[in-house]
């Protein structure tokens, strides 16, 4: 990381979310932070750049060095950009003053939730050795072998691709606010959807290609070439097991918060990860590590949606409630995550 030529320091700020999410919001940071990386890692890749995430840091120093009031804003991850100088690395300057920067107070008044601060303060690094030790061996969390039905994942052929620019996509993105109940989306383009948002994030935390965190379980309502019911996606064989067949619109208004849009939408991805597991070999941090995969998979599946012209939105959700859908499959697992796809209702033109 010395030899690149350019690091990126994502931030978060706890009251941007927390005035309407509470506590809460400490999963934001993974989910914000995740989207903005997805659009990164992608206009990198696109530029012909490398770019890696990294999480293990000494936080405290990264903080000194941006001069943050770390009861407001934390650091988050680094990106190194570009390829390594060859030259011989600087000596580092003896001291780094303060940055100083002024920043816009966000409200006249900000309410601070102590459970985050304790939190992000349980899921610091301290030292280098404690980085080194954090990033350590690979370690990989299996996934369970397939009892349901299967179907394949089957993508468009390279000319059925979708051709637009990263940056023509980017410039589209945005949450649909309301999907076509009556739209379907087809097996093809929900299948260059998950592939595309699953071939690996580059990151410290992440050892071996295809590990991932984050399982994908999807409850289908109106996909072409699949029944509707409730799905579990293995990336390894890049296929769809049927978990339960059947109608889940009204599961799914619940699931989603009690709202349309995950009734309405053709397809929902929830994402359910073995916190436990996850915790007991990568420590606290392994909650960021979580969420923040979470953010990147959701912001790559923003993006393959919008480069097929399809709707999408990311959605809160009741965490127990979706495990128990999900289950016995899901057992053991947290929910962390949810996305609807499907097509954006056409506002009817007005009368007069
Ligand atoms: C993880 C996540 C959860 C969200 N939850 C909801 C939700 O419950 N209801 C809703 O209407 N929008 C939800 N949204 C959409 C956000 O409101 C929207 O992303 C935000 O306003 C930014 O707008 P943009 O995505 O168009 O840039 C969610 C988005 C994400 C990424």
């Amino acid at each position: 990381m010395a030899r690149a030529p350019l690091t990126i320091v994502c931030t978060g700020t706890y009251w941007r979310n927390a005035w309407k999410y509470e506590a809460r919001t400490y999963r934001h940071f993974g989910w914000d932070n995740g989207t903005l990386l997805a659009n990164l890692l992608a206009v990198s890749a696109a530029s012909g750049l490398q770019a890696k995430v990294v999480l293990g840091f000494v936080d405290a120093e990264v903080n000194r060095l941006l001069d943050l009031n770390t009861r407001q804003e934390v650091s988050l991850c680094l990106v190194p950009i570009g390829y390594p100088s060859e030259r011989s690395l600087p000596e580092p300057p003896k001291q780094v003053p303060a940055l100083g920067l002024k920043t816009v107070p966000l409200s006249q008044h900000e309410v601070e939730y102590p459970a985050m601060l304790d939190m992000h303060e349980a899921s610091s690094l301290e030292s280098a050795e404690e980085v080194k030790e954090w990033r350590g061996e690979a370690r990989i969390v299996p996934s369970s072998p397939p009892i349901g039905e299967q179907t394949l994942l089957s993508p468009a052929p390279e000319e059925g691709q979708p051709k637009d620019t990263i940056e023509q996509v980017i410039l589209r993105r945005g949450s649909t606010r309301t999907f076509d109940r009556a739209a379907s989306v087809t097996l093809a383009q929900l299948s260059i959807i998950l592939d595309q948002a699953t071939r690996g994030l580059p990151a410290d935390f992440l050892h071996s290609s295809g590990a991932q965190f984050n399982d994908l379980y999807l409850i289908v309502h109106s996909v072409q070439g699949l029944k509707p019911g409730a799905y579990f996606f293995s990336g390894e064989r890049k296929s769809l097991e049927l978990l339960k067949e059947g109608e889940f619109r009204s599961q799914a208004h619940h699931l989603g918060l009690e709202q349309d849009l995950p009734a309405d939408a053709c397809v929902d991805i929830f994402f359910l990860a073995d916190l436990g597991r996850i915790l007991e070999m990568y420590g606290n941090r392994g909650y960021r590590a979580v969420q923040l995969e979470a953010g990147v998979i959701g912001g790559r599946i923003y993006l393959a949606s919008h480069a097929q012209h399809l709707g999408v939105t990311g959605l809160t959700f009741f965490d127990d409630d979706v495990t128990d859908f999900f289950s016995p499959h899901a057992e053991s697992k947290s929910a962390i995550f949810l996305v609807a796809i499907g097509k954006p209702l056409k506002r009817q033109p007005q009368p007069g």
